[in-house]
């Protein structure tokens, strides 16, 4: 397969008779897509029902002429001044009641029914319009679903669509009161009327009535991305796609992914550093400039797998991309330092190393004004080059001389559940219990022992081929994921606080895990403030979450008051705490040597990913790092043929 570079473009945002050159450089720099139209509803229809599309035409027709290929994205994240006159209750409502206002984008409500035509109006109406166009080769619909926290709104659209979505899901208000434990505190119900979004009460709203929202919020933008999905069908052959974000677990991916041809996401690297990953004040002064040399890989095993929704079984059918790739300083984070010579080129080899068939540099140019005024693009704002743009043409022209890059099952699989991080964001028991959070450090472990790892959803029916599966802190198992780990062949490490509830967030009898072929309970699970840990017979030690088990399982790790730590010694074993970084290191290093698997103690800024056909070896670190008898520049990559 090609792999390509594209980058994202707003003709609006500049006078037409720059379009032409712009195009022209863009192709001489070598990219192939340019991205689109996500944000210009008020230029496509200046006042309700008076479209304008002749900018919009000419802009598509010059770049394609230019030879690019269009990814036109459908303007729903910015409905225009108008469009709030006209539905004054579509602007979502935050968890203090509060109506959040127009201003800046994505503040409608995704339960809001006249939105939702007028979503479905808009993206009929580009459809019909472009879908046969030559130059429109992929579609992008909305912009970063959940992003500046919009999926949950407690908005009178939402309370109503979630006293349906419950009447349809429970049939009675006697089995919700009965499948939430009602009874406690005289919660329950008897007219789906009576039931309130669970915000704003005195204390803790019920757990699975907390659960119940987040499932049901959801669906909503399951729903909405479907309305513009099915729209673009009608019209349209050419992949659809969405540009997800980092971090973000507020709804299911997966099911997302179900309606679209590509997954893709946004990756500031920089940005997610500085703003929303937990790491010690030397770690991010190590990375500052780099970003954490794990989370772009991890979430680009994750998006590969989102893109499998659609296509298909195997962790490697689906395709996705980078929609968006940070080029220099971003303007949001608390702090925006610029990239280290070489970064913009590493990520994105990094990326295509994952399997993604394209990345596309978040933007073009830095546009002087507004809010993003400070957000580095590839040229300046005064059409001098930045410095990725000679990085960008570096990696096409590499690109044109590099062998490709064939996808390949990993030895590894880790399970990631969304549904997981919404029981623990309403149910965390420890304050800084989260979902992601475990799974990333499980990550973590596994790629400073060398390891290339795929992603797989909590539905996954078979684990052929795994020699080793990671499945920590899930909520509850699928019928199609127990089954799949009870015959699997390979080790699975199973928890910390895996099983242990049933699906409407209580505690299952008999107690959790209940998985055949492992003799295992879970009887008391106890959080830890971060100024305690449980340490661990011959080292290490679990911090945040410890839990005591019972059962006939070997106890094969003890804590220092001989507690089991892990038990199992066959295909499954069971993880009864949190390890810290170099614990859970030493846990993988151990269960690789069972699992026949060779573990290497990679250096922290150093990170490998094999395909197919090559190990391409990444130095994240800023000095240059030995790998294999050479020399790896700091902020460099290698490649190497596979043995
Ligand atoms: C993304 C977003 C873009 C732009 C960018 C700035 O989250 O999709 O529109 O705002 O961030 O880094």
């Amino acid at each position: 397969m090609k792999r390509t570079l594209g980058v994202c473009y707003y003709p609006e945002h500049w006078p037409e008779t720059q379009w032409a050159e712009d195009a022209a450089r863009m192709k001489d720099t070598g990219l192939t897509w340019v991205r689109i139209g996500e944000f210009a509803w008020s230029r496509m229809e200046p006042k309700p029902g008076r479209l304008d599309l002749g900018w919009l035409d000419r802009a598509i027709e010059t770049l394609g002429y230019a030879g690019l290929k269009v990814v036109l994205g459908t303007p729903t994240a910015t409905p225009p001044r108008w469009m709030v006159d006209r539905h004054p209750d579509m602007l979502a409502v935050d968890e203090q009641g509060r109506v959040r206002k127009f201003g800046s984008r994505r503040h409608y409500c995704f339960s809001h029914k006249g939105y939702r035509e007028e979503s479905r109006r808009i993206s009929r109406i580009l459809a019909e319009r472009y879908g046969r166009n030559p130059h429109v080769a992929a579609w992008q619909t909305d912009n970063e679903y959940a992003c500046h926290d919009t999926v949950l709104s407690y908005s009178t659209a939402a309370r109503h669509g979630f006293q349906d979505w419950l009447a349809q899901r429970y049939q009675s208000t006697d089995a919700l009161n009965r499948a939430w434990g009602n009874v406690f505190w005289s919660m329950e119900y008897d007219d789906w009327s009576q039931i309130d979004l669970p915000n704003l009460t005195v204390t803790e709203p019920n757990h699975p009535h907390q659960l119940a929202f987040r499932r049901y919020s959801s669906d909503m933008v399951v729903e909405f991305n479907r309305i513009q999905t099915d729209e673009i069908r009608k019209h349209s052959d050419a992949p659809i796609a969405h540009n997800y974000m980092g971090r973000v677990t507020d709804f299911d991916h997966f099911k997302v992914g179900a309606d679209l041809d590509i997954a893709s996401w946004d990756s500031y690297p920089i940005g997610f550093l500085s703003d929303r990953l937990e790491v010690t004040n030397d770690f991010k002064l190590r990375f500052l400039k780099q970003g954490h040399p794990d989370n772009q890989a991890f979430h680009h095993d994750l998006y590969r797998a989102v893109g499998a929704a659609r296509n298909g079984p195997g962790p490697h059918a689906g395709r996705w991309w980078v929609m968006e790739q940070q080029p220099g300083p971003v303007n949001w984070a608390p702090w925006n330092p610029a990239p280290l010579p070489g970064m913009a080129r590493l990520w994105a080899w990094e990326a295509f190393a994952h399997g993604a068939e394209c990345v596309s540099y978040f933007r073009w140019r830095q546009a002087p004004f507004a809010q993003e005024q400070m957000h580095a693009g590839l040229l300046r704002p005064d059409s001098q080059p930045a410095p990725a743009l000679a990085e960008a043409a570096q990696v096409a022209r590499e690109l044109q001389s590099q062998p490709d890059v064939s996808d390949v099952q990993s030895p590894v699989a880790l399970i990631f559940d969304y549904e997981s991080a919404w029981a623990w964001d309403v149910q965390p028991q420890g304050r800084d219990f989260d979902f992601f959070r475990l799974a990333f450090s499980a990550y973590r472990a596994l790629r400073r022992a060398g390891l290339s790892v795929d992603i797989l959803p909590p539905d996954t029916a078979s684990l052929a081929g795994y020699k080793l599966v990671m499945a920590p802190g899930l909520m509850t198992l699928s019928p199609a994921l127990r089954s799949a780990l009870e015959n699997c062949k390979g080790v699975a490490l199973i928890g910390p606080r895996t099983d242990t509830k049933t699906q409407e967030l209580s505690i299952p009898v008999p107690l959790g895990p209940n998985i055949a072929g492992l003799d295992v309970t879970v009887t008391l699970a106890e959080s830890l403030p971060p100024i305690a840990y449980v340490p661990l017979e011959a080292g290490g030690r679990f911090v945040s979450w410890f839990e005591h088990l019972e059962g006939e399982g070997p106890v094969t790790k003890r804590t220092t008051d001989r507690k089991p730590a892990i038990m199992g010694t066959g295909p499954l074993r069971y993880l009864a705490g949190w390890p810290d970084d170099d614990t859970y290191y030493q846990i993988v290093r151990d269960l690789c040597r069972d699992a026949g698997l060779t573990a290497l103690d990679l250096p922290d800024g150093l990170r490998i990913r094999d395909t197919g056909t090559h190990r391409f070896v990444f130095n994240y670190a800023s000095e240059p790092q030995q790998w294999n008898g050479k020399s790896i520049p700091g902020a460099g990559v290698h490649w190497e043929p596979l043995p």
